[in-house]
């Protein structure tokens, strides 16, 4: 039988002390008791990596698996192939939402380690879930299944999609080696692919005739060498070539592909040196006679974290999951979210989503050395620990989750500190 909205409302009022507290033991039992299913689920995904917009088996793993576990499920949401949405209700209420990646990297599989990702996803909404469903929460949990966080941005084209509008939060996590962070900004980012035309001609008989084209890639990547002096400590400027005329010494190349990436801890400060970049792509097409041609296609924001969400995930995490006080965790680092230096490295497409409600994506460590995009982390990431610490992470997501569920004046006090953090960090932006 369900309980009537005066009797629960009068129990949430009992339970006001402590409720989030006071539902861990079965929240945590509710996510344990699918451990079996979440840990077939993980191995699933990593095991068959697959390539953003194209991660049709673990889409159908993970819808198969949520709708099992009696979530309303939406495949291809948002007509896009394999995006989904898992959602469970229960009377009124506000609406937490957690992401699941599942997209993996060519040729080296899960070296992201998003299969851990698509995993809190799924046991962070089971346990909101077990509250909605049995323990007298009201309110909505929604999974967001979201492709192509690598290159492509998913969750781009989901924001835009409407996928996040009436939702109060966004939660994920991400893999590293050894720190537990609650609070990690990521930095803007842009992409593009760059390509330059000559002229083919014989390189000993008529060099004079070729307009070459490696060397207006050479002449770029030099140049932008040369610039990394004036850049500043969280700028990056990164470059491969992704394809290019057939490359035999006596034939003066015509055509190179490249990809060239752009990143700052700002958006104005991306922006500038994106406009450096150009004048030097620029440069380097007329040094050597040949055409450019320039096509963004990726503009990542930077993450700015909601700090009471992350602050809320550090302090959940010390009551219940201590790593320190755990033997396996203790020689990992835990950042609290005041100590955290704010710099970012990497880049994410869950930057828009924090720019459009309160978000924070939080770190969580699988050990050993093997840096992230590296083969050997895709190693690391397979792992039975790896697994037991996503679901640790999952468990704290979940209790962050129903903190923003059970106490308006948590979520009160959440939305405005992100307001004046928007409106703070939209300074200067056009
Ligand atoms: C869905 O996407 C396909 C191609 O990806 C497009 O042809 C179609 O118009 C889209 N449908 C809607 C309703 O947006
Ligand atoms: C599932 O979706 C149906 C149809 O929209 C809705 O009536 C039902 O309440 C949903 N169930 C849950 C648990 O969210
Ligand atoms: C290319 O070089 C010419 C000089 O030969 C200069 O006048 C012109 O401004 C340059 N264009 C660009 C885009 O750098
Ligand atoms: C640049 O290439 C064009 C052909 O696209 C040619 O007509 C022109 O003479 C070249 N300029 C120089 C300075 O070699
Ligand atoms: C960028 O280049 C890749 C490889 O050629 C291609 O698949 C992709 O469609 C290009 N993107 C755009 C926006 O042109
Ligand atoms: C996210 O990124 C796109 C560019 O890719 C941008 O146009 C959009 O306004 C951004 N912000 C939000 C909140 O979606
Ligand atoms: C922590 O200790 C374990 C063994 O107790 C070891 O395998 C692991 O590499 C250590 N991790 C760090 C970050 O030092
Ligand atoms: C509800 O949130 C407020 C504001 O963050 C906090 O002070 C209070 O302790 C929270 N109540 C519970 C029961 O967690
Ligand atoms: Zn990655
Ligand atoms: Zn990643």
């Amino acid at each position: 039988m369900r309980p009537t909205a005066a009797l629960l409302l009068s129990a949430n009022a009992l339970l006001s002390a402590s409720c989030v507290n006071g539902l861990a033991e079965e929240v945590f039992a509710a996510i344990d008791k699918q451990d079996d299913g979440l840990r077939t689920v993980n191995k699933e995904i990593w095991e068959n990596p697959e390539l953003g917009y194209q991660e049709v088996h673990a889409h159908k793993t993970l819808t198969d698996f949520l709708e099992e576990q009696g979530f309303n499920i939406t495949r291809s949401a948002y007509n896009i192939s394999t995006a989904f949405r898992a959602e469970y209700a229960s009377g009124e209420g506000r609406a937490v939402s957690f992401n699941s990646e599942y997209d993996a990297l060519p040729g080296i599989g899960h070296a992201c380690g998003h299969n851990l990702i698509a995993t809190i996803g799924v046991a962070a909404a089971i346990g909101v879930k077990e509250a909605l469903q049995n323990q007298g929460v009201s309110g909505k949990v929604v999974l967001i299944g979201t492709p192509a966080e690598e290159s492509l941005g998913g969750k781009i084209k989901l924001l835009e999609a409407g996928a996040y509008d009436g939702l109060d939060c966004s939660l994920m996590a991400h893999p590293g080696n050894k720190a537990y962070a609650s609070y990690g900004r990521t930095l803007a980012s842009w992409r593009a692919n760059v390509t330059w035309s000559g002229e083919a001609s014989h390189a000993a008989a008529a060099p004079f005739m070729g307009r070459n084209a490696l060397d207006g890639f050479v002449s770029a990547y030099t140049s932008t060498g040369l610039y990394r002096q004036q850049l500043m400590a969280t700028d990056r400027i990164h470059h491969v070539i992704q394809g290019a005329s057939d490359m035999v010494a006596n034939i003066i190349p015509d055509f190179v592909d490249s990809v060239w990436g752009v990143r700052g801890h700002s958006r104005p400060r991306a922006e500038q040196v994106r406009e450096q970049l150009y004048r030097i792509l620029y440069a380097s097409s007329n040094a050597t006679n040949t055409t450019i041609d320039i096509t963004p296609f990726q503009d990542y924001w930077d993450q700015n974290p909601s700090f009471q969400l992350a602050s809320e995930y550090h302090r959940l995490q010390m009551e219940h999951l201590n790593p320190l006080e755990d033997a396996e965790t203790s020689n990992f680092t835990v950042v609290a979210p005041e100590d955290d230096s704010g710099e970012a490295s990497a880049s994410s497409d869950q930057g828009n989503v924090s720019w459009f409600l309160p978000a924070i994506q939080v770190g969580f460590p699988v050990g050993g050395t093997a840096p992230v995009h590296n083969a050997g982390f895709r190693e690391l990431a397979g792992t039975d620990f790896a697994h037991q610490q996503a679901i640790k992470t999952a468990k704290v997501l979940a209790l962050t989750g129903l903190q923003v569920l059970q106490n308006e004046t948590f979520a009160k006090a959440m939305w405005e500190e992100w307001e004046q953090m928007i409106e703070e960090i939209s300074v200067g932006l056009s």
